[in-house]
């Protein structure tokens, strides 16, 4: 960082301020993650030089020996990981991995099935303010009124009245276990092809803590920066037979030079997802948003579906009388950093909402465990249950500040 400092103090300045606000705020944002130094590394090589369009040992430039290496490892290892037959590595981010498979099975005005945003889809699902929003016909399926969980008969009954080319199943803001194998005997009762879009829950199935939609699904898209715990990105599985079409809906269709600094980094976060510690890590993940969800209802909050067999937890504030909105602002200014979030059938629009969402894969890569849980629910209800009360606000943030001392992430002297 000598270097930036020097050249760029403004950036420098920057950055180092963003280290601290990671350093000394609890980060509850469910889908982010802390990367281990050697991933930092690989994504800030000079791996970031080179241009190299195509595939390994098919590429547009020379020079690409090296970078060959780097994608071959990664494909290698993503494929060992999931136990697929295919991987592409290239994606920019999960919404590309989703737009490239619709592109490789899908023309324009064809119909998808995808979870409702409103019920927890991805705006990529099918939202009107997306592409594939725009550029398909798209049927919405969402979870039941009593079990907030998903509607398996009403997939069924939509999949066999509309006949989708494309069913998606996967999630932003759903705590619960996905069935994919009942969406799997869906898609093939009706015609469709499955694609399982595993980004948030993909460190959970990597380790066998979720069931996994391999091989069942046609086409699994995920991003890498979750609980996957890489660097900013995303990739695809998918059986052998369409793994030339993917490929080309990738590259060409919907990319130009892969970003072989991020790919590097890719590799060496399946790696690490490998290892034996990883597994450890998820289980502590899930522990973690058992204990919290337990706490938080103990405390007094309605939680979406009762609970979470994930790292997730959809906290509704209905009861509280307050809103998403008003929750995330406080808990900020306290140092505890989530999201709003609608909640299925919100009387609330999307710029407010009723809901709050949680995620534990952040706070246990610094090493929190169970009884840090307790202490969170404790910071949670006393900001939530005095929003405008500043003196409270500022209590609470000393806490934090206190709870991030006792598990550092870059040893940053909380006192400057
Ligand atoms: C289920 C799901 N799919 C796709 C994405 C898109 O990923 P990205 O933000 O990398 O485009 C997200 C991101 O939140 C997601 O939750």
């Amino acid at each position: 960082m000598e270097h930036l400092a020097k050249t760029d103090p403004e950036i420098f300045e920057i950055i180092k301020c963003e280290e601290k606000r990671q350093e000394t705020k609890l980060e509850l944002i469910a889908s982010e993650n802390f990367v281990s130094p050697a991933v930092m590394c690989a994504q800030a090589s000079v791996m970031t030089n080179k241009y190299a369009e195509g595939y390994p040992d098919n590429r547009y430039y020379e020079g690409c020996k090296h970078v060959d290496q780097a994608e071959r490892l990664a494909i290698e290892r993503a494929k060992k990981l999931y136990g697929s037959e295919h991987a592409n590595v290239q994606p920019h981010s999960g919404s590309q991995a989703n737009m490239a498979v619709y592109f490789s099975v899908l023309k324009p005005g064809d119909t998808i099935m995808g979870m409702n945003l409103s019920h927890g889809g991805h705006l990529t699902h099918g939202s009107p303010v997306s592409f594939s929003g725009r550029l398909f016909n798209i049927v919405f399926y969402g979870v039941g009124k009593e079990t907030e969980t998903i509607d398996y008969e009403e997939v069924r009954r939509l999949a066999k009245r509309h006949k989708p080319k494309l069913i998606v199943a996967g999630a932003s803001a759903y705590p619960r276990t996905i069935d994919f194998s009942a969406f799997s005997e869906i898609a093939e009762e009706t015609g469709a092809k499955l694609m399982a879009d595993m980004a948030h829950i993909a460190g959970l199935i990597a380790t066998g803590l979720h069931p996994s939609p391999v091989p069942k699904s046609d086409f699994i898209t995920s991003t890498t920066h979750k609980t996957l715990r890489g660097p900013r990105g995303g990739f695809i599985l998918t059986k052998a037979e369409y793994g030339a079409l993917l490929d080309k809906s990738l590259f060409p269709g919907i990319q130009g030079g892969p970003l072989m600094h991020t790919i590097a980094a890719k590799a060496v976060a399946f790696k690490e997802a490998l290892s034996p510690g990883f597994t450890e890590y998820q289980k502590q993940v899930i522990n973690n948003a058992s204990r919290l969800a337990a706490a938080l209802e103990e405390r007094g909050f309605r939680l979406v579906s009762g609970g979470t067999d994930t790292h997730l937890i959809l906290v509704d504030l209905i009861q509280k009388k307050i809103t998403g909105k008003d929750a995330v602002m406080a808990l900020e200014k306290a140092g505890i950093t989530t999201n709003k979030n609608a909640i299925p059938f919100d009387p609330l629009p999307p710029k407010v909402t009723s809901g709050l969402r949680i995620g534990t894969p952040a706070i246990t890569t610094r090493g929190m465990k169970e009884a840090e849980m307790d202490l969170i629910a404790d910071l949670i209800t006393q900001v939530l249950d005095s929003l405008e009360d500043n003196k409270n606000i500022d209590d609470v943030r000393k806490k934090v500040i206190e709870l991030c001392a006792r598990f550092p992430l870059f040893g940053y002297n909380l006192e400057s």
